[in-house]
């Protein structure tokens, strides 16, 4: 069984719980995208574990984890989260932890020129998390990347760093930045790669025959379907593909063999870094806005940037189920709601007065929708720790429901505060079945 999860919004919807709670029913946890731009908090206990690299499966004994070819790995954030994962007493060895030989190194010249990237898009810069993503998929894309089998070559290693950072220096000097120097990459990205040598692994055959012995597999998406480079909101994305399909691509495994996709939704949305956000509060609604941050801790996990807050989408994360194509969803931080008298949640969108059927194209049509929003009645009490449906007050049960109607697919899960335990599961749900 291979089910894959994906953030329904623009990120940082929970998947981190989710993936955490999940882990236990599977035997490898995999991510296909992205790098150490994600940020995954997981709670147990007394401890927390940021997860930016690796999967949130790390957490447990006994399970498997995969870094995908289609993720960016920079090999320095690597070692210090295996570090810091060692501090914490999880054991790290390269029996638990594969890495693709096929995945590409993000370089430090790749972190220079995110900063220069943004310097020259000036007022309509991404707000990256200036990890270096974006220059390291441009190189893969553009066909001079460094791939984790070239970087265990020494000779191909220097070679291409001095061909690319030739080219690299150019505009990290145009913007005024000192130049980075070959030989200094080359000595620390050596010694790093000699370190990740016993973890490298051709992955994408090692989770063929695991499938072949019926082992489970989860494959865990970083980012979220709206930060998506071909389906976001673009040019405001991230540069991978987060959507179930770039699954299949950036774990090397046939996209039949895909069982099931859990979408990760939260009872309202966020976002970090800059682009389009049609229910943003703001103004007259900063107070709620305001309100929701701090109950719901809503800071960037790696960057701490406060994140930008809004009502339920339910064109965008409709949108979402429809790409992904959804079995079942999990809705996180209802407890974060208890506190509101009212919600607002965005059933359509309007541009120049006129109905919008589809989720645009174009983020400044984005930016000039009117939403159009129902009121429903907040449940003024506290759902926080809750594991029963019914235990729920009325209007809270409703504003699921609610929700669940308006993007057309079940809601097998509903999280009521960061703990394993504060969790309910549906009964008789897709999401039940996935549990077992
Ligand atoms: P990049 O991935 O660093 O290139 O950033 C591109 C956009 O994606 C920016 O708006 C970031 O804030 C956003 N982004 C990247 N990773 C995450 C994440 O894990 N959660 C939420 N937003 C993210």
């Amino acid at each position: 069984m291979i089910i894959v999860i994906i953030g329904a919004q623009w990120g940082d919807e929970g998947k981190g719980k989710v993936v955490d709670l999940l882990a236990d029913r599977f035997d490898i946890v995999a991510r296909y995208q992205g790098g150490h731009n994600a940020g995954h908090s997981v709670y147990v206990g007394e401890k927390a574990f940021v997860l930016r690299l690796l999967p949130s499966g790390i957490i447990h004994e006994g399970k498997t984890c995969v870094l995908g070819n289609g993720m960016v790995i920079d090999p320095k954030a690597f070692f210090e989260e295996v570090d810091q994962m060692q501090e914490q007493g999880i054991s790290v060895t390269p029996e638990r932890l594969k890495v693709s030989s096929r995945a590409h190194l993000i370089m430090p010249y790749h972190r220079a020129l995110d900063h220069t990237s943004e310097e020259r898009l000036g007022n309509e810069k991404i707000g990256t998390t200036l990890r270096g993503i974006g220059p390291a998929y441009e190189d893969k894309a553009g066909r001079r990347g460094i791939r984790v089998s070239d970087a265990l070559v020494p000779e191909l290693l220097k070679s291409r760093i001095e061909r690319n950072l030739a080219e690299a220096n150019r505009v990290i000097v145009l913007f005024g930045r000192p130049p980075l120097y070959a030989d200094e990459i080359y000595n620390e990205i050596s010694v790093l790669a000699e370190r990740l040598r016993p973890f490298v692994c051709e992955t994408s055959h090692f989770l063929s025959e695991a499938g072949k012995e019926n082992k489970k597999i989860l494959l865990e998406g970083a980012q979220a379907t709206l930060l998506d480079v071909d389906h976001g909101t673009y040019p405001y994305v991230t540069s991978s593909n987060p959507t179930a399909g770039g699954a299949a691509v950036g774990a090397g495994i046939p996209p039949h063999h895909i069982s099931g996709v859990l979408g990760i939704v939260r009872t309202y949305t966020t976002r970090v870094g800059e682009g389009p956000f049609p229910t943003e509060m703001l103004d007259k609604e900063e107070d709620v806005a305001n309100l929701i941050r701090k109950r719901g801790n809503e800071y960037g996990s790696v960057t701490k940037r406060p994140r930008r807050c809004g009502w339920f989408d339910a064109v965008a994360t409709k949108y979402a189920a429809q790409l992904n194509g959804f079995n079942s969803v999990a809705l996180t931080k209802l407890d974060v709601l208890d506190a509101l008298d009212e919600i607002k949640v965005c059933v359509g969108y309007e541009i120049d007065g006129e109905k919008v059927d589809t989720f645009p194209a174009v983020s400044l049509d984005l930016r000039q929708i009117r939403p159009i929003y129902e009121t429903l009645k907040g449940w003024k009490s506290e759902t926080l720790g809750m594991t029963k449906l019914e235990d729920l007050p009325t209007q809270a049960r409703e504003y699921v429901e609610f929700l669940s109607n308006s993007i057309g697919v079940e809601i097998g899960l509903i999280s009521t505060g960061p703990e394993r335990d504060q969790t309910i599961i549906l009964p008789d749900s897709v999401m039940e079945s996935w549990f077992k």
